[in-house]
């Protein structure tokens, strides 16, 4: 197959267009960069730097299948100070882009959701029926996508996947030694600032909130490892029906509070992890825990990486950056 990656520059982008190389499919990047590096798009995929308003008049030479859409701003503090920005870029250029998809006869469309289109839903595990009420701009972008995608389905025949991702973490060895990871700036993920306290000179990790109503009192997240995921991602472009939009959370079923993952970081590194408490960060909920019943029901994943091998591939690969 064909596929275009708009967004594979990035870091859940550049590991899903490595593993679509891997799997012996052709791959088409578009990314602006203004998040992402051009030095992530694996070599072996054909690269274009253009925002994904500007592929009308492209398009139609590159002969897609199917496209796997991740070019988005997706910082949810930054989203809440500039939703224009959010609106814009991801809504806006989203609509653009799948104005383009079906002009040049690209039906087939696999995107990327989050888990922060259900907000702080008052049940868990969060099955993909559950209301989605957005807490950020951010959310509330990919909240409006996914709806888009479904009237764009129904209306044109197209068929579209959402998959929500929960918390996203480790990286990709690819055979050529190659690590494809995450690398974001600014960073404010647990597991990479975790691990860049860890390696020292640096800042200690704010944990942010410890009077959450959690065992330990620190937010509970569904880690899900890059590979696993780009694995779904994969399966998701062979199950699409035309006509139809499919909706499934990609996590794991199981929680892991802050400090569980700031113990593994801890063993994984062993040193020591400078940690100041702080107070909670705005906006986050104490628990998102996947249901991933549809995910294996419909693509038949589950994931096979746990926590602690993400931890080791993320710490693998960014003290292999920093010997270069
Ligand atoms: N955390 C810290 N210190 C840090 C970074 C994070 O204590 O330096 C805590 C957060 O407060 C949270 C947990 O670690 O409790 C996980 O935080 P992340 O920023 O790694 O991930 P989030 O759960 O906030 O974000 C994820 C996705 C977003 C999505 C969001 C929905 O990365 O794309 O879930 O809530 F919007």
């Amino acid at each position: 197959m064909r596929v275009l990656v708009t967004g594979g520059a990035g870091y859940i982008g550049s590991v899903v267009s490595a593993q679509l190389l891997a799997d012996g499919h052709e791959v088409v990047v578009v990314d602006d960069l203004s998040t992402g590096y051009a030095d992530a798009v694996p070599p072996g995929a054909e690269f274009h730097e253009l925002p994904i308003t500007a592929l009308d008049g492209v398009l139609g030479d590159w002969a897609i299948d199917a496209a796997i859409h991740f070019a988005a701003r997706s910082l949810v503090g930054e989203s809440v100070s500039e939703p224009a920005m959010y609106w814009r870029n991801n809504v806006v250029g989203t609509v653009a882009l799948l104005d383009s998809l079906r002009v040049y006869g690209v039906d087939r469309i696999v995107f990327s959701s989050t888990a922060a289109t259900y907000g702080d839903p008052s049940e868990q595990p969060i099955r993909e029926d559950a209301p989605t009420r957005p807490t950020s701009p951010y959310g509330s972008s990919k909240t409006a996508i996914d709806l888009a995608l479904g009237d764009y389905a129904r209306a044109y025949n197209m068929s579209t996947v959402s998959l929500r991702y929960f918390n996203v973490a480790g990286a990709l060895q690819t055979t050529d030694g190659t690590w494809y990871g995450e690398r974001h700036a600014p960073e404010t993920h647990l597991v990479p600032n975790a691990l860049r306290a860890a390696a020292g000179g640096g800042d200690a990790l704010s944990l942010f909130g410890t009077d959450y109503p959690t065992p330990d009192g620190t937010c509970v997240r569904d880690y899900i490892h890059v590979v696993d995921l780009g694995d779904a991602h994969l399966r998701a472009l062979g199950v699409g029906v035309p006509g139809e939009h499919h909706v499934i959370n990609l996590g794991s079923g199981t929680g892991y509070s802050v400090r569980q993952v700031l113990d593994t970081v801890r063993e994984v590194t062993g040193r020591d992890l400078p940690v100041v408490e702080v107070a909670r960060r705005a906006g986050d909920p104490p628990v998102l825990i996947a249901s991933n019943e549809r995910a294996e029901a419909m693509l038949g994943w589950t994931p096979t990486r746990d926590l602690r091998q993400m931890v080791d591939d993320a710490w693998a690969c960014a003290r292999a950056r920093n010997a270069d």
